[in-house]
């Protein structure tokens, strides 16, 4: 694909950004100045008055509808209200959909958009951690369906992206770190100053005590998306990157059934795994399990699972990267350097899955220490 620098020049960040949404918005839009904004119970008390009024100074009138926090509400019924609400509420052709929330607002906004009256204009003010520096930015959307997660949705890019690292001051601790499993992620694939500087900072407490640090590090993660997606946006190619660890992370959460996990954390323990495979097939430096493991214990996230390889090898047969019926994992070499592997030997996913298990009572020989998911 060609590179042009669409994606890029959508995505506008600054602390204080979210007062600027009317302004952008009316920079880029011709009228029906309307717009839905979908948001959730959990952020609409910090950030849809601010949202609101962004939006009503630069002219917008806007409709506001609010969808139960939670994985949950990435369903046919909560996007059936959303359908039924903002044309209710007048939606025409260029009518603007919003989302203001974490990534499960954004999938379920974003498909939303992709939809109504043949596709509306999106726009993504993306509030958790995830969401600034991953799922807001490179136009997928989507619903979860009891066959598995994001099973039905669409590419809808949207037409802006306002990243306000301030909108991340209310975000959970637990949200927040496991947010952090993406960054290092990003660290490991494209970026290894920042596993440096995540080092340097020393550990979560630090880390959140520097937000001018957080800027520069949501800038970077969100940059380093963007310049994917400009050059790769159906993943046919280098985006499949972005899956590093993906492959072990979505089998942990469907072995927990979507229930107790959040995303990174089952990510966090996946890299590791994905480091072991790679360790284990020649590829990467003999090192890399240990660092990936360094770092997400450094943040507070798992470094094992309580899944056992039996348990989760039905799942990644199930993976959505899948293509003529190959498996798919992505290999970190060294820190920044990463690669697709097709079909990697079953027993060398074996032993993967085998090294981040930990069992009922770990023994002190054990290489894995950490909290137990
Ligand atoms: N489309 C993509 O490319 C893409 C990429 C990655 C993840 N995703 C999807 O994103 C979802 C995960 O995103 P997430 O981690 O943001 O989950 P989320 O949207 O559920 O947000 C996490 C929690 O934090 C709350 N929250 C969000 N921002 C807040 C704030 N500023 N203050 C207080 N509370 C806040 C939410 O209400 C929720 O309870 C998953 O459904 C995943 O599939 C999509
Ligand atoms: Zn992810």
């Amino acid at each position: 694909m060609a590179t042009s620098h669409a994606t890029r020049s959508r995505v506008r960040g600054q602390r204080g950004a979210l007062a600027e949404l009317g302004n952008w918005l009316a920079e880029l839009l011709p009228p029906p100045r309307k717009v839905a904004i979908v948001t959730d119970r959990n952020v609409a008390p910090f950030c849809l008055k601010a949202a609101e009024s962004a939006l009503k100074k630069a002219g917008f009138a806007t409709h506001a509808l609010l969808i139960p926090p939670g994985e949950a509400s990435k369903s046919l019924k909560i996007l059936g209200n959303v359908w039924d609400r903002v044309l209710t509420a007048g939606a025409e052709r260029g009518s603007v959909v919003v989302a203001l929330g974490g990534g499960v607002v954004g999938d379920l906004a974003g498909l939303a958009a992709a939809t109504l009256l043949r596709g509306l204009p999106f726009v993504q003010v993306p509030t958790s951690l995830v969401g600034q520096v991953d799922s807001a930015i490179g136009g997928k959307n989507g619903v979860n369906r009891p066959t598995g997660k994001n099973l039905v949705g669409t590419f809808h890019p949207p037409a802006l992206v306002v990243i306000d690292p301030d909108l991340l001051a209310t975000l959970p601790e637990r949200e927040y770190r496991s947010g952090l499993a993406e960054v290092i992620k990003y660290g490991f694939l494209k970026a290894p100053e920042l596993l440096d500087q995540l080092r340097a900072i020393g550990d979560y407490e630090a880390l959140r005590s520097r937000p001018e640090v957080v800027d520069a590090i949501v800038t970077r993660c969100a940059l380093i998306k963007a310049e994917i997606v400009e050059r790769d946006l159906t993943e046919s190619g280098e985006r499949l990157l972005l899956n590093f660890g993906h492959t072990t992370g979505h089998a942990i959460e469907a072995a927990d059934s979507f229930q107790s996990l959040l995303h990174g954390e089952a990510v966090g323990v996946g890299m590791i795994a994905a480091a072991f495979l790679g360790v284990d097939l020649g590829a990467s430096d003999a090192t890399l399990p240990a660092e990936v493991s360094e770092l997400l214990e450094r943040y507070g996230l798992p470094v094992a699972t309580r899944f056992a390889p039996e348990e989760l090898l039905p799942f990644v047969g199930r993976d959505k990267k899948k293509k003529a019926g190959k498996s798919r994992w992505i290999v970190v070499q060294r820190a920044g350097s990463a690669c697709v592997v097709e079909d990697p030997p079953s027993e060398s996913v074996l032993r993967a899955m085998q090294a981040v298990h930990q069992r009922e009572e770990p023994s002190d020989s054990s290489p894995l220490r950490g909290e137990r998911v």
